[in-house]
């Protein structure tokens, strides 16, 4: 896999580039095309974006996108239990990197309330439910495999990887996060048109291909074999 470039292994597509810039620059312009290809055919449409620091480049580019945003609903795929103005908070960085420019008026779907209790708001969040299919996930991955907020250890692991649970989001609490946690689930984030796996490094390439090879306890291995959504992966050393 050294080589880079694109090419199409049995189960997905895999793009290789030499830098992030790129990567991400690839990435946003693949989920602008599925968003179009939605907006195109009905009313609203809908996006997962992840936090972390990866997508950053990626939702800055997709920012600067000429498109129909204020139709455009942007659901996150995992959220800490931290009010919006906190450092922490994906909402912050959602509103901050991708809520500007041409997309300032696309619709955030918050996941923190402070009125409600992790267990409580999970069960609000399914309903009403965003503009389904999602157009696009745009996913990050940890280097114990973990994706959206899936981590090995979350109690609730088996429920979040169960493409067939009806939930959208569970609540996780995880040793890899000084805070609870809210996490889409594998039923939700796979309800797509396509997933977008973006993820940086050496070391989360060895990952990727172990996970791709076996189900040896990494959770983005479900992601990966699940049969509802294809993933496509946007990589950069
Ligand atoms: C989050 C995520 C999470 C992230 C990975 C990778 O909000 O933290 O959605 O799943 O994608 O932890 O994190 P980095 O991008 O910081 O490496």
């Amino acid at each position: 896999m050294d080589v880079r470039g694109t090419r199409m292994s049995k189960q997905m597509n895999e793009h290789f580039f030499k830098t992030r810039l790129e990567a991400s620059e690839a990435a946003a312009k693949r989920i602008a095309e599925l968003l179009s290809n939605r907006l195109d055919n009905q009313a609203e449409a809908s996006i997962i974006v992840s936090g972390g620091t990866t997508p950053g480049q990626c939702l800055a580019a997709l920012a600067k996108t000429p498109l129909d945003w204020q139709r455009v609903q942007v659901a996150l795929s995992d959220e800490r239990w931290v009010p919006a103005d906190h450092e922490d908070s994906n909402e912050k960085l959602v509103r901050e990197s991708l809520l500007v420019d041409e997309a300032a008026t696309a619709q955030l779907l918050p996941v923190y309330a402070a009125d409600a209790s992790p267990e409580q708001r999970c069960e609000a969040l399914q309903n009403p439910l965003p503009a389904l299919p999602f157009s696009c996930s745009l996913i990050g991955m940890g280097a114990d495999g973990h994706f959206a907020s899936l981590f090995p250890d979350a109690e609730q692991l088996a429920l979040g990887l169960d493409v067939e649970s009806g939930r959208l989001y569970i609540p996780v609490t995880t040793k890899a996060s000084p805070h609870p946690r809210i996490s889409m689930t594998l039923a939700g984030i796979s309800r797509s048109d396509e997933i977008a796996l973006l993820f940086f490094g050496e070391e989360k390439l060895d990952v990727y291909k172990k996970a791709l090879e076996s189900t040896n306890g990494f959770p983005v291995s479900r992601l990966l074999r699940q049969k509802r959504a294809p993933v496509r992966l946007f990589w950069a050393p």
